[in-house]
């Protein structure tokens, strides 16, 4: 596993779980999550929203593996932030998690208008210590200049979606001038488009014995960038973090990055309502 540093010191896993609809029940959650850690993940991505944390809480609390080698990161939803309730809604996530702490706290997307009031909320958190690193997810750079003209402590990370499809460059190089970590979500472009169907993907994947999903989450890798693959199958789990033990040329990250359309899979950050 590869590490990334984030702007305060802490060490993040470059690969981590994503566990959006992982399982229909608790148990099939508790399971994936046990599974995923027996192949080696130590990072796992969850949120208020997701309605899995107390499964995913109980999976690490018997997973036997110390609780400082794990990542966990959760995430503040619109509503709790609009209603004044995000310290609140930080306690439940911590609640129902019950780890002692939670490694990365974000605000899952941003607020017009709010950007920076919520996080002068987010420092308050990250000053109790039981958020041992604040961040913001699906912001723009026009949202994280509201973020930064006010912030004391700058945002660790962005989770923002990202895969072949959906580059970001721009975003990427000014969060990388900020130093803030980016994370890419739906790094495999979901189930909704068929990007690991791409030639170009399976013809680098065939040259490393990879899967094109391998190599996608490689690309992400090489360009310093932090992804989150869900999968609820032992054998997928497996496969998506056995991605280091090889890397792509210059010249074939250039070909990934020329499948770019700027298209995404989920809503644009402009047009989320609360
Ligand atoms: N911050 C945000 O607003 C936000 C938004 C969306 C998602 N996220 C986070 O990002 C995580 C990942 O995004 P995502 O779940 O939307 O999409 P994703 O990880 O790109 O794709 C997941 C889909 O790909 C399948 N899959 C996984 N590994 C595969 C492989 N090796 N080959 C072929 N198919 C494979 C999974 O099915 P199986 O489970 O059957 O393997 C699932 O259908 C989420 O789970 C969540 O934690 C964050």
């Amino acid at each position: 596993m590869k590490h990334i540093k984030l702007n305060n010191g802490t060490k993040m896993p470059m690969l981590g779980l994503g566990t959006y609809k992982i399982g229909g029940t608790d148990v099939d959650v508790y399971n994936s999550i046990r599974s995923a850690i027996d192949v080696g993940y130590r990072h796992i991505d969850t949120a208020t929203l997701y309605k899995n944390e107390a499964a995913i809480g109980q999976a690490i609390r018997d997973c036997g593996i110390p609780r400082d080698e794990l990542f966990v990161t959760t995430k503040a939803w619109g509503t709790d932030i609009l209603t004044g309730n995000i310290h609140k809604a930080f306690s439940l996530s911590l609640k129902m998690l019950d780890i002692d702490y939670i490694d990365l706290y974000l605000v899952h997307w941003p607020i017009k208008g709010k950007e920076g009031n919520t996080w002068l909320e987010m420092e308050k958190i990250y000053a109790t210590g039981d958020a041992k690193s604040i961040g913001v997810s699906n912001h723009l750079q026009h949202h994280l200049e509201k973020v930064l003209e006010v912030a004391t402590i700058k945002p660790a990370a962005n989770q923002i979606e990202s895969h072949p499809y959906l580059v970001l460059d721009d975003l990427i190089s000014f969060c990388k001038h900020h130093n803030i970590v980016c994370e890419a979500w739906s790094p495999l472009g979901s189930s909704k488009v068929p990007l690991l169907e791409e030639r170009i993907l399976n013809e680098i994947g065939n040259k490393y014995q990879k899967s094109p999903a391998q190599v996608v989450l490689r690309w992400n890798i090489e360009r310093g960038v932090v992804a989150i693959p869900k999968s609820a199958n032992k054998e997928r789990q497996a496969s998506n973090i056995d991605i280091f033990d090889f890397e792509l040329t210059s010249e074939e990250v250039k070909l990934i990055n020329s499948l770019n359309k700027d298209s995404r899979t989920g809503i644009h950050p402009d047009e989320i309502g609360f």
